[in-house]
């Protein structure tokens, strides 16, 4: 019996569920059984052998959710392994990436004890007639760079399923073991975490 992956979510106008939703079919298209949740409804990391976060960046930080989230899991996210990923990039200018790798990783250096193996950056859905208060506003009033961009959809599905699939491989031997304890903080902390555009392979 493998134990589950948690596939995690915190999302304003969908696009990142989206992503959740088909990174969790392609984990269990590999045999692995996954649970997906938004990040507020998740109680307890106690059952998973792996998480998976995914999270979008609105103006230049992550969501609070996620901040909660790898706060009040502090001690089970230690003991896992967990990955990342990130939606940003919605207009087509090729220093997004960079900048968006620049700003989750910021953001995620407020939880030093967080080290995930990999944060992938993905490129993002802009939708104006879904964005809700307050950023529906902040669009009209603040002259920004996305002040008259049209609808765009920058999510590259083939890199999300080769991503998930790449992921899904390192998860499969971990979810055979134990659940806990799995991992010795130290062990985790081995390597840098490797922040990876959906420009660059795995
Ligand atoms: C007001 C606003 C600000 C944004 N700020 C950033 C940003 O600073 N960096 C970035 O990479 N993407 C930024 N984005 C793009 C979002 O991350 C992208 O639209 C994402 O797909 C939204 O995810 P969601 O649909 O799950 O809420 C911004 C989008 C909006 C509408």
């Amino acid at each position: 019996m493998l134990a589950p992956v948690l596939v995690a979510y915190s999302t304003r106008t969908g696009s990142t569920r989206e992503v959740a939703e088909a990174v969790a079919k392609d984990l269990r298209l590999a045999r692995l059984q996954v649970d997906l949740a938004p990040m507020r409804a998740v109680k307890t990391l106690d059952q998973y052998s792996a998480i998976i976060l995914g999270t979008p960046i609105y103006v230049g930080e992550l969501p609070k959710e996620i901040h909660q989230f790898i706060s009040r899991f502090r001690i089970p996210l230690t003991r896992r392994l967990s990955w990342v990923f990130v939606l940003g990039p919605v207009l087509g200018n090729p220093d997004e990436f960079g900048l968006a790798a620049v700003q989750a990783g910021t953001e995620l250096a407020r939880s030093p004890w967080f080290r995930p193996v990999e944060v992938k950056i993905l490129g993002g859905r802009f939708d104006a007639q879904l964005l809700p208060f307050p950023f529906n506003l902040v669009r009209l009033l603040v002259p920004s760079q996305f002040k008259g961009v049209p609808s765009t959809d920058f999510r590259d599905w083939d890199d999300i399923h080769a991503w998930a699939t790449t992921v899904s491989w390192r998860i499969k031997p971990i979810a055979s073991q134990p659940v806990e304890p799995q991992f010795a903080p130290e062990e985790i902390l081995i390597g840098e975490s490797a922040f990876l555009t959906s420009h660059e392979n795995p």
